[in-house]
């Protein structure tokens, strides 16, 4: 495909190399020639993560096993982690996604939680393993938790790929953690700033925003 709206650029992606020497990262994950991506710090490998989600599934499958289980998502920063876990989970379960937001409203008091109820699963006796890209403060997952417990979830757990130390306030307890961090803005593997970066296999740190 050739499109014709923005003038060739000279390729100047700085983490293009360290991708390149990761086995994990096939050369097609590569993103399009870009200039406008700031310098990023490698945090975590794509290598790293894939390794670590087979351990988790490791731990998982034999929790579940003759268990009806369904996976809940939190939108849209869990839809990576989510994706690769599941396939490696080799049983029967359903998916379901949730998405939460905080209110940035003039009227309304920044950080709180609206869940959108048309997209909640039905999860009425089945148990529940929710999956967030993150743990931060915990508000987001001790509100999800209560809730699909609400809607008469037989167990709900908790499994994060990401747990930022120091930083919680609501207590959540949770399952399992794939990887605890500092208490740095992240993206990649799902995680976003103003939606970018969701796409790179990997987890950044990103220069100061
Ligand atoms: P709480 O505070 O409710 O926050 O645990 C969880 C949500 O906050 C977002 N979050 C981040 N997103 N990089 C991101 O891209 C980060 O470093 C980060 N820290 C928190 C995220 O949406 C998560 O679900």
């Amino acid at each position: 495909m050739i499109w014709n709206d923005r003038p060739a650029e000279p390729r100047n992606w700085p983490i293009a190399d360290a991708m390149a020497s990761d086995p994990a990262v096939d050369a097609t994950w590569l993103a399009p020639d870009r200039t406008d991506y700031p310098a990023m710090r490698i945090l975590i490998t794509a290598a790293q993560i894939q390794k670590r989600l087979s351990e988790m599934a490791a731990v998982l499958a034999p929790a579940y096993r003759d268990r009806p289980l369904t996976i809940v998502g939190v939108l849209t920063g869990s839809v990576m982690f989510l994706a690769d876990l599941v396939r490696r989970l080799d049983m029967p379960l359903r998916i379901g996604l949730i998405q939460a937001s905080s209110y940035r409203g003039e009227t309304t008091t920044s950080g709180e939680l609206y869940v959108s109820p048309g997209l909640m699963p039905d999860v009425r006796d089945r148990h529940v393993l929710l999956l967030d890209d993150i743990l931060d403060t915990g508000q987001t997952l001790k509100r999800l938790v209560q809730d699909l417990r609400d809607q008469g979830a037989l167990s709900v757990k908790v499994c994060v790929l990401l747990q930022k130390k120091g930083r919680q306030i609501h207590h959540v307890e949770v399952e399992l953690v794939g990887f605890e961090i500092p208490d740095e803005f992240v993206v990649g593997y799902g995680l976003d700033y103003n939606d970018e970066y969701r796409q790179l296999p990997y987890i950044a740190v990103l220069p100061a925003i």
